[in-house]
Order: structure tokens, then sequence, then C-alpha cells
């Protein structure tokens, strides 16, 4: 593993995932690895869960992590390049990343995409200039288009809890208040349309399709109902619209998950990335219900950035 940025760059996920249970069995197990060794986080948006957890992994691995709050902490950073920097930025990211390397064995970095801009998001266009300047390994905190620690944290959850061979995992589009990115359900898309042990299913509202890059011909199913039935594990999220880029073009509320819509599935166990809107995206009844996985969810964001952390300082 060079970088951590998809799934792509997990190599054999079955061999991640192995690593990963081993990892949180013996979370103190590794601290050989990360010995004498200092893990950079880069903040350019808010977080709760990356932010925590990835200090947490650092830690257990017997690594220094520090975060730093971009633009908060530092300078405002210019991303645009050849820019005449005469405004309001003060050092241009080409330094910054360089800079940072050089204190640095790993670098983790969260940036969230514009909304506005489809093709500049989708190309990823801030941080590829961070692969770029960086001279040590980076991990997504999440991009402008996807969150695999998130996505890796929720295989090792369904992996966790599951109690046959193979599941049926639903991702399904839930109501929102405001415009949010594609990154959790693209990323969500991106890791669980390639396990073999998983049927999976999207439902969400016709004109709220995401890039097929990354749902790579899994099964879309409009009629939530249906798209539930005989669920093992039901993962709710909103997004804004990618074709009608970052439009909030469905806010109809019959798709908030409550008891009524987990009738049909097979008693199926519920996940959410959090934060969460209760009662707005997903019923109380659900999220207090013993179906919710979420806190487990979230507390393996620790082991899926530990094991991605060991795999690149090791
Ligand atoms: N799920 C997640 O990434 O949470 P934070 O935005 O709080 O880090």
């Amino acid at each position: 593993m060079k970088n951590f940025t998809s799934f792509a760059d997990a190599g054999d996920y079955k061999t991640l995932l192995q690593q990963a249970l081993e990892i949180k069995a013996n979370p103190f197990g590794y601290q050989h690895i990360g010995r004498n060794k200092t893990v950079g986080l880069i903040f350019f948006n808010p977080s709760l869960r990356t932010r925590l957890s990835s200090v947490k992994a650092a830690y257990n691995l017997g690594a220094q992590a520090w975060v730093l709050n971009a633009g908060a902490d530092s300078w405002t950073l210019e991303m645009a390049d050849g820019a005449v920097m005469n405004g309001g930025t003060q050092e241009h990211i080409k330094e910054a990343i360089a800079v940072m390397s050089q204190y640095c064995d790993v670098l983790g970095v969260r940036t969230f995409p514009t909304l506005k801009d489809r093709e500049a998001d989708y190309s990823e266009e801030v941080f590829n200039k961070i692969l770029k300047y960086a001279t040590v390994p980076v991990v997504s905190l999440e991009s402008a288009t996807l969150h695999p620690l998130q996505s890796f944290a929720d295989l090792i959850t369904v992996a966790e809890t599951k109690e046959k061979e193979r599941v049926k995992v639903v991702l399904t589009w839930a109501p929102h208040v405001r415009a949010l990115p594609q990154c959790v359900p693209n990323s969500f898309c991106d890791w669980f349309s390639e396990v073999d042990w998983v049927d999976f299913v999207i439902t969400h509202p016709e004109g709220c399709e995401l890039d097929p890059k990354f749902t790579k011909g899994a099964r879309i199913e409009y009629d939530q109902k249906k798209a539930l039935e005989g669920a093992d594990f039901v993962q709710a999220k909103n997004w804004s619209s990618y074709q009608d880029y970052g439009q909030v073009i469905s806010n109809d509320p019959s798709w908030m998950l409550t008891p009524e819509h987990i009738a049909g599935t097979n008693d199926a166990k519920f996940l959410h990335c959090l934060p969460v809107r209760r009662n707005v995206e997903v019923s109380d009844a659900i999220l207090d219900s013993p179906n919710s996985l979420v806190i487990q969810e979230a507390g393996n964001r620790v082991f899926s950035m530990q094991t991605v952390l060991h795999e690149l300082l090791k």
C-alpha cells in the first residue's frame, strides 16, 4: 500500500479485513510499528469521528499524532496553481504539504467537495495536488468523492456481526435538510460492490443516481420497500444529486427509515456513518433499537485507520 484513497488501494480486501480483526483483538500488540513515527492529520473541514479515531489509532500503534485545522491553526492556504498571491491566502499548498512531509511519516487529509464544480470535485483536483506534493504516504480522511476509512469500518462491522455466510446489504438514500456530498455512498458502493459474500442493493429516488464509476453495475432498485426485502444490513445516508450536481432534488420524508421500513427485512441491522439527523434521516426508534450498530461502527473507525497506518508504516 502506497497511499489509501479508495478500495483499489486496499489491495486484497480479505487480507486487509483479516488484519483489521486481528488488530482489533490485540490493539496494542503492534506498537513496534509506530515507535518514533509521526502521523500528521490535516483537516480542511469539521470532524468528530475521523479526527479522534485517527489520533487513537496512531496512539494504539505507538506513534505520535498531531492535528492541524487548515486555515484556522495554520496560514490560509492557496490551492490554485500559478496564483498571484496578493489576496487573502498566505501560503501555497505546494510548500505547505512538502513541509508537513518533512515532519511526518504519514499524512491524513480531509478535503470536502465544492458541490458546485463537478469536474473539479470528481477529478479530485485538491486531493491530487496533496498527493503530488507529499513525499510521504497519504491517507484520505474523506476527499471530494470518497471516504474509504468509513467504508472499511463498515466492512469490519458487517463482517464481525453477520450471522450467516452470505448477507444482503442495502444502501438506502435518506432525506436531509441540506445538500450533502456523495463521498460516503460512493465509497460504500466502491467497497461493498466488490465483497464476494455480499448481495448488494442500492435504493434511492429517481434522479439520485450515483456515479456509475463507483456503483460498478450494482443492482439499483427505486422501490425502497422492494429493495429492503430480506435485507440483513441497511446503511442509510443522504446525498445530493450527482446529475444536477450538488442540488437537493428530493426531500421526500417517506424515505426516512422507521420500524415499518424494516418490517420486511431479515431483522436487519442498521448502519449509518454519523453524524445523523434524528427523525429526518432515521427515526429514533431505529437508532435506539438493539439492531443499531452505529456506535460499534464508529468504534471500528479506530481499527480501519489503525490497519491502514500499520500497512503504511510497517
Ligand atoms: N463519519 C465521519 O467521518 O464522521 P466525522 O465527519 O465526524 O469525522
